[in-house]
């Protein structure tokens, strides 16, 4: 497979999975968090697949294309191993009724780390029944993967609810 049709599974990927998750969660009282900014494209897609929930925004720097930049009291600022921290302080645990953790670089290695290294901070900030979509394995004992929507390959995405 070429890198433009891998490149394009994966968007696809991504697309299908938050609208599953935001679809399980409907009815799920609290706020929406995005870890990975970037240029803000999952961000507004969120803003219109999630309307009417708050979204909470993580990254360490805004560069985002100008219409996708949150509000300065909807984005956390730094890097996630301190953010998040802040954001259980400041929203609290079990705040959250959906996560997307997009946070992957070009070292496969360091993001799957970085995914593990964050995973009791994203399980905390979870209420029962949230879900968690994520471009890397986010593994917690409270969490249990969700089946992927059709068309979605395995590995290519992940989907996790958060147990009562
Ligand atoms: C793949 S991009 C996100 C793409 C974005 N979701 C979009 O659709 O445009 C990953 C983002 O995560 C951020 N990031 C990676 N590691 C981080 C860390 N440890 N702390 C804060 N931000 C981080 C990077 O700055 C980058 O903007």
């Amino acid at each position: 497979m070429s890198r433009l049709d891998s490149f394009i599974r994966r968007l696809e990927a991504q697309r299908s999975c938050l609208g599953d998750a935001a679809r399980r969660t409907q009815k799920l009282n609290g706020v929406a968090l995005e870890l990975g900014l970037g240029n803000g494209r999952t961000f507004d897609h969120l803003r219109e697949i999630c309307a009417g929930r708050e979204i909470y925004v993580f990254d360490r720097q805004v560069a985002a294309h100008p219409d996708c930049i949150p509000a300065p009291d909807r984005l956390f600022l730094g890097d996630f191993t301190a953010t998040l921290n802040e954001a259980r302080q400041r929203l609290g645990d079990g705040a959250a009724a959906l996560i997307h953790v997009d946070l992957g670089s070009g070292d496969a290695a360091a993001s799957i780390a970085l995914a593990a290294r964050l995973a009791p901070e994203i399980a905390a900030l979870m209420t029962a029944g949230a879900v968690v979509i994520s471009d890397q394995p986010i593994g917690h004992a409270s969490l249990v993967a969700l089946p992927l929507p059709e068309g979605v390959r395995p590995g290519r995405y992940f989907m996790a609810e958060k147990q009562a």
